[in-house]
């Protein structure tokens, strides 16, 4: 078998083969078992939970018929808005994988390519270690561009409008209009529309440099010990912030 190049080539496409199914799969494996998988209440973040909020001053009466009334102060506030936010975000991510949302997006910034220049840092394995990634959103297209970095890079009024019809907003967007999560006009989402902007709001709301906006306030739950904001990263995507 030596005696030809042919054969040499399979041996050596066999042990790359090996190598790759080690290196990729084996070790991250191993490195990875004893990670305990994030919960969706466990996701719930100061930068998110700034997002329920909006969307409770924004829709006032549509939100308050998906998920009731916000009581009014103290811990109860606190546990109430955590715990609807963790809901939301489940049925948010339903919703998305429901209408293969990841059809036309994924959720990996890839380390090639000047990825990060348009879209924010590199994808971390760490990321995908919860509740809301079983499966991975990771997509195999891009027809429209990654959303993996996209929490509060638009508002909350942006994206009701957008999925409600991307046509009055981005002109010739191929992107199909998905008025059933609205009760007739981009005002009023349902519990589904809401949960998946929530969703999309949380998508990279987990990192650093999570793009504040408007008149953000760091939320009370900030911990304490809450690691130094880093340089807001360049965003350069096509069509820029609303
Ligand atoms: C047929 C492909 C396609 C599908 C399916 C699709 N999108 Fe899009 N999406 C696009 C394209 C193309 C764009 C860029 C043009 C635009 O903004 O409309 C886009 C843009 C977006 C943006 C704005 C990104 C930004 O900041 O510029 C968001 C958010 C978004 N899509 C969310 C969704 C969600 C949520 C779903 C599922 C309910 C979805 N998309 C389904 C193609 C798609």
């Amino acid at each position: 078998m030596l005696e030809k190049r042919s054969g040499v080539f399979f041996i050596a496409g066999l042990f790359f083969f090996g190598l790759a199914f080690v290196s990729q799969a084996v070790v991250p494996i191993l490195m990875y078992r004893d990670q305990p998988e994030k919960t969706a209440e466990q996701l719930v973040n100061p930068n998110v939970r700034f997002q329920m909020e909006d969307l409770a001053k924004r829709f006032p009466e549509s939100f308050k018929e998906a998920f009731g009334d916000i009581p009014a102060v103290g811990p109860e506030r606190e546990a109430w808005l955590n715990q609807r936010c963790a809901d939301a975000l489940r049925i948010g991510r339903k919703a998305y994988t429901g209408e293969a949302c990841w059809h036309c997006h994924s959720q990996f910034v890839r380390p090639v390519s000047n990825e990060d220049r348009r879209w924010g840092p590199v994808a971390k394995a760490e990321e995908y270690q919860n509740e809301l990634q079983r499966p991975v959103m990771f997509g195999t297209r891009r027809v429209g561009p990654d959303l993996s970095r996209e929490g509060g890079r638009r508002s909350n009024d942006w994206h009701a409008v957008h999925l409600f019809k991307p046509n009055s907003l981005i002109s010739g967007s191929p992107m199909p209009a998905y008025p059933w999560y609205f009760e007739g006009s981009p005002d009023k989402p349902n519990k589904r529309g809401l949960s998946l902007i929530l969703y999309v709001q949380w998508l990279g709301s987990w990192l650093e440099s999570y793009p504040y906006y408007e008149d953000y306030k760091a939320s009370p739950l900030r911990s304490p010990d809450a690691r130094r904001p880093s340089p807001a990263i360049a965003v350069t995507s096509e069509g820029g912030k609303p």
